[in-house]
């Protein structure tokens, strides 16, 4: 065991310890505190808090240490905000923009509308499931995540109760035998909805009709079962191929006044609470005109572009998952909304394309994966010249490359604002709005 006092601790809960002439990251750790850090591991761990923090909680997730998921499970909520809001502020210092603050949720616990667990065999061989240990390709059992809606922890721990009473068995990632690898949900807050999801090895799924029987008879209104199938060797839970087993092989979930069709593998935000937020402020911000033409580029199943209809002329989403953009004509369809067009397509090679043409966009709204944007994106906005950009981004790193590459482009950063949709975790949202900026005269 080592003892450290007056720790010193980053924006993320992290402590960064000295063990024998190595540097170690401990978590769950609050600036000032002493700590007793177990040794023995190869990544040692946090045994016991000596001195503890006024913003130190005590009713945070009893898997914490082992599971990794989390990085707040140990302090307040309001002590969490003020971590996210030092940290974008420290980020982003070098633009001249006005302080960066944060929206909250209000809701820091049983957000996720999507849920996703991985299983093992337990000593006593009964089916259970958790999450990798941080490092590891060990699974750490975890019996209900705080993170997860509560109907989707209630079906998964009925799930796996059926599971060990038919005697399925878990795939074995060293041995390669066993059928069910991982657990996938999705719950509509809104609609009550509830999409299972059972990531089998192989297309064998023996005693899959006693286990649907067995779920059906649950009050926990699921509208539809999906098998899928994933037998590579990859952390990736969701393979390409979707058996449906009982249902449409979808769900719906409004958002505000609006419905959205979900399928398996199209993205959709995991803070059902929180995408309303987010939403509302990426239109507000955008200040959309009734003559304006809208690019939604990367636009997932159609809803920002759907939110941004009621003020545009026009919008055009680019998508490249193509099941997504299927679900995106349909969720425009189901909410009578005619001024979309959906495409899919790489959003590089689809706004290159348009530049090269020379085609009339007012407005740019732009929310890629973690990795960002590219170069050639952003050079080929420089030349169609959108008067506004809205930049939705949920990894702040990526982002700040892409923004001064935009600068590089003739834009300004007007604000940029933070939305708390991953509580609990050190990911933060961001909205930015950019504006062209006037030639100088
Ligand atoms: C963060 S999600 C945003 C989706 C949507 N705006 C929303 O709020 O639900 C990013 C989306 O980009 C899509 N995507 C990933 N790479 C892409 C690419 N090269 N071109 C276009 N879309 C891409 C993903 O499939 C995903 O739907």
């Amino acid at each position: 065991m080592s003892e450290f006092k007056n720790i010193k601790v980053d924006y993320f809960g992290d402590a960064l310890v000295d063990i024998n002439g190595k540097a170690y990251k401990i978590h769950n750790c609050i600036n000032g505190e002493d700590i007793l850090v177990d040794d023995t591991f190869k990544y040692p761990i946090l045994e016991k808090v000596l001195k503890a923090s006024p913003n130190r909680i005590y009713d945070g997730c009893p898997y914490q240490a082992k599971c990794g998921g989390c990085n707040f499970m140990h302090i307040s909520y309001d002590y969490e905000l003020e971590l996210k809001k030092a940290y974008l502020n420290n980020l982003f210092k070098s633009f001249k923009i006005p302080e960066i603050e944060i929206i909250s949720t209000f809701q820091p616990n049983n957000y996720r509308n999507k849920s996703q667990m991985t299983y093992k065999l337990s000593k006593q061989r009964n089916v259970v499931c958790g999450f990798y240990e941080e490092y590891t390709h060990k699974v750490v059992t975890v019996k209900e995540c705080m993170l997860q809606a509560k109907q989707s922890n209630k079906v998964i721990e009925e799930l796996n109760k059926i599971l060990s009473k038919h005697k399925i068995t878990p795939y074995d990632e060293k041995r390669g035998n066993g059928i069910i690898r991982h657990v996938f949900v999705r719950y509509g807050f809104n609609t009550k909805e509830l999409m299972l999801i059972i990531v089998t090895n192989g297309e064998m799924f023996p005693g899959r009709n006693n286990v649907i029987q067995d779920l059906l008879k649950l009050d926990l209104n699921i509208k539809t079962i999906v098998q899928n199938i994933n037998s590579r060797n990859t952390s990736i839970v969701l393979g390409e191929k979707n058996k449906i087993l009982y249902g449409s092989g979808f769900i719906y979930e409004t958002v505000g006044n609006y419905k959205f069709k979900i399928s398996p593998n199209s993205f959709f935000q995991v803070n059902s609470l929180g995408m309303k937020k987010l939403y509302d402020l990426a239109i507000k911000q955008a200040n959309i005109k009734n003559t304006d033409i809208v690019l939604d580029a990367y636009c997932g199943v159609g809803t920002i572009a759907i939110f941004a209809s009621k003020f545009a002329k026009e919008v055009i989403g680019v998508e490249l998952n193509k099941q997504a953009i299927k679900d995106a004509v349909i969720n425009a369809k189901i909410n009578n909304i005619n001024n979309i067009t959906f495409i899919a397509d790489d959003a590089t090679n689809y706004i290159t394309h348009q530049a090269k043409e020379r085609k009339k966009i007012d407005v740019l709204i732009i929310d890629p994966p973690r990795d960002g944007s590219t170069k050639q994106f952003i050079n080929a906005v420089g030349f169609l010249k959108p008067r506004t950009i809205i930049y939705v981004s949920c990894e702040p790193t990526t982002l700040k490359r892409d923004l001064y590459q935009f600068i590089d482009n003739d834009y300004e950063i007007k604000s940029i604002t933070g939305v708390d949709m991953f509580s609990r975790t050190k990911h933060i949202e961001c909205v930015i709005r950019l504006d062209l900026q006037q030639p100088k005269k």
